[in-house]
């Protein structure tokens, strides 16, 4: 990935700044339920203040299909930011109309303005080069912090950085450099630890890693489909039967590269995620059961390719971590990955929520703020709105 301007180096001083932001929180009725994407550019915000630049926030909330919808009005989000940074957020009512362009340009040193949810406009996911225009006006620099929607094309990611000089904030700085030890710092062994549902969200990572990993640890539903694909009798355990050829593919791609594709040795089973009477762990899954989690001989061979490990990347847990019964697998994997002394990599909404859930998320080198972006990233090497950006 070539190199990118970031914020720091960029000539932002008593500029307006466009700052791209991914506040796409949860929300309780008018309460901001979890803000942990805004404080995570809060720094971004800081610094442009601090070098007397003045920041014009904009990011999406849901996905209004480019129409109003009240529900998604960025007001609670705005409260929280101007809370977080212990000064007033003006709120525009709008995000290129020319009362906004008005109260851009009325900016002074110190004020921060917040626009409306950008989907309420059509052209933003559109990537419209005149939306992108009328947002591009409101300001005289872009920043992007918002590395959580850097797989969208859209025109406050894309399509404004072809009119504006343009640099990556404090937060995707951080990314980029994560993504670059992924991809370009060499670290062996390195383990990528695959686990969650779906098998066909995750063949292009898989694709994509197999020349830069030594071992790949699956779990999660999605191993059903490779051991069936190595002609393991898996029982009522999900299969995809429409990835079985890909899947069996990818292990032979494995095996000729020189890549440790570890599978499930033993499983803790129920009838149903949901009607545990009976569980137990087994090494052949019987008839009419299902796989719900890693068993202990499994966690075991996994602890101990990742205790050898320098780089290790998770996505996905190893069961359905949700349920105390099936929780085991995935507390093991991340308890040993935040014992190791590599780098340790978290990614995807389930994995950084059971690295929270088993109070790790401080022991790990670093955890992502991408979701979707996030799986692009390592399936792509990089993510349009990162290319977008000013080479540094
Ligand atoms: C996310 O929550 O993953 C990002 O904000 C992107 O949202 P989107 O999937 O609606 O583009």
């Amino acid at each position: 990935m070539e190199k990118k301007l970031t914020v720091d180096k960029a000539k932002i001083e008593g500029k307006r700044v466009l700052v791209r932001v991914d506040y796409n929180v949860p929300l309780e009725g008018t309460r901001v339920a979890d803000d942990t994407r805004i404080r995570g550019s809060l720094p971004t915000v800081r610094h442009l203040l601090e070098r007397g630049a003045r920041p014009i926030l904009v990011s999406h909330l849901g996905r209004p299909d480019g129409k109003v919808v009240e529900s998604l009005r960025m007001d609670p989000v705005v409260k929280r930011a101007g809370e977080l940074l212990g000064r007033p957020v003006r709120k525009a009512p709008g995000c290129i109309e020319s009362e906004v362009q008005g109260m851009a340009r009325a900016m002074k040193e110190g004020d921060v303005l917040f626009l409306e949810n950008v989907r309420f406009y059509a052209g933003e996911e559109e990537g419209d080069p005149k939306f992108a225009g009328q947002l591009a006006a409101l300001a005289e620099a872009y920043v992007n912090d918002a590395f959580g929607a850097c797989h969208r094309p859209h025109a406050s990611v894309v399509g404004v950085t072809r009119h504006l000089s343009s640099s990556a904030g404090l937060l995707l700085k951080k990314e980029i450099e994560y993504a670059r030890c992924i991809f370009e710092s060499g670290e062996t062994p390195f383990a990528a630890v695959l686990g969650g549902a779906k098998v066909s969200d995750k063949i292009p990572i898989l694709e994509s890693l197999i020349e830069t990993v030594d071992s790949f640890l699956i779990g999660g539903a999605m191993a059903y489909t490779f051991l069936r694909a190595r002609g393991v009798d898996v029982g009522a355990s999900r299969v995809e039967e429409a990835c079985l050829e890909t899947a069996a593919r990818i292990l032979e791609k494995c095996e000729a590269g020189n890549v440790r594709a570890l599978l499930p040795v033993d499983h803790v089973v129920a009838r149903s995620p949901k009607d545990t009477a009976g569980m137990q762990t087994v090494t052949d899954i019987p008839a009419g059961w299902m796989g719900c989690d890693i068993g202990p001989q499994t966690a075991a061979l996994y602890e101990g390719e990742l205790a050898r490990s320098r780089m290790v990347i998770l996505n996905g847990p190893m069961g359905v971590f949700e349920n105390p019964k099936f929780a085991q697998g995935t507390k093991r994997i991340v308890r040993a990955m935040a014992e190791s002394q590599g780098v340790t990599i978290v990614g995807g909404g389930d994995s950084v929520h059971a690295v929270e859930t088993f109070g790790a998320a401080e022991r790990m080198s670093h955890i992502s703020t991408g979701g979707g972006a996030f799986l692009e990233m390592l399936a792509h090497r990089t993510l349009p709105g990162i290319e977008a950006l000013a080479g540094a």
